[in-house]
């Protein structure tokens, strides 16, 4: 883990309201930018990464025992569905998914690395709370929905990481608004994770909005920001300028390991 300069949480209190798609996205973004970054799906209850990235297969081992990442897209990546049978960690209580998630962790030869992303498995259980724990963490991103339901979990999510002295780079909303022609429609409320992040006194990240193209891609297993002529594209790469922007002011203030200026 040491030659990793900033490792990433991507959480949400609440599931589906694009995780995932949103690590995924930003991390492709981020490496366009010319930073080594790794992608661990670390959603060991649902990991979708597999199918986004279209990476069925086993992962290689170096003859140190390690683990190879995945190279595709322009990042390294490894989910825990690459490494074990889909039924098994249904059964498996919070300890054992910790340790499972610790040891991939080290087991993993990320090489030198600006960014890891680490997409969180849904919810503020002790499985989050432990990873955000014992990792050393520069920040964590938490994405929701506008409406309500959402919020109510997100500040949980938000709770969580201040409770273990993580900081929080920012919210993103995700879903905000769908459109038809000119016109926004807003489907799942206006607004909500903006106000929440102006009441929370958090840097708001951007909003994305429902584009069928996003979803399209993560389907056919290549997103969406692999196609830098996209709408989308633009949409996530004005998130990763604030991300940026946030943390490296963060940075200034305690010294953390950001080091790509
Ligand atoms: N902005 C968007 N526009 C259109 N579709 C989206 C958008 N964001 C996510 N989706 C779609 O919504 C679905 C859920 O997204 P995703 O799997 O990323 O959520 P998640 O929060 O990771 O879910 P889980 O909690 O199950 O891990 C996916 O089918 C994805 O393609
Ligand atoms: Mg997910």
């Amino acid at each position: 883990m040491r030659n990793i300069k900033n490792i990433i949480v991507v959480g949400s209190g609440k599931g589906g309201v694009g995780k995932s798609t949103v690590s995924t996205n930003l991390a492709i973004c981020l490496s366009q930018k010319k930073f080594k970054v790794g992608l661990l799906d670390a959603d060991i209850y649902g990991p979708s990464i597999p199918k986004m990235l279209k990476i069925n297969e086993k992962p290689k081992i170096s003859k140190e025992k390690k683990i190879l990442p995945f190279e595709k897209y322009g990042i390294r990546s490894m989910s825990i569905g690459n490494l074990i049978d889909e039924e098994k960690p249904i059964i498996w209580r919070g300890a054992m998914v910790v340790r499972a998630l610790n040891q991939m962790l080290t087991d993993i030869a990320w090489g030198e690395l600006d960014f890891l992303i680490i997409d969180l498995p849904p919810g503020t259980g002790d499985i989050q709370l432990s990873l955000s724990q014992s990792l050393s963490i520069s920040g964590a991103v938490v994405v929701t929905t506008p409406q309500d339901i959402s919020l109510i979990d997100v500040r949980k999510a938000i709770n969580m990481f201040k409770r273990v002295n993580v900081e929080i780079t920012g919210i993103i909303e995700n879903m905000s608004f769908l459109k038809q022609g000119n016109k926004k429609i807003y489907i799942f409320g206006k607004d909500g994770g903006l106000n929440e992040s102006k009441k929370q006194k958090i840097p708001f990240l951007g909003q994305i909005p429902i584009l069928p193209e996003i979803t399209t891609h993560s389907d056919l297993g290549k997103p969406v920001a692999t196609d830098k002529k996209s709408e989308s594209f633009l949409v996530y790469d004005k998130v990763i300028n604030n991300f940026l922007k946030y943390l490296k002011k963060d940075s200034k203030s305690n010294n953390t390991k950001i080091t790509f200026e």
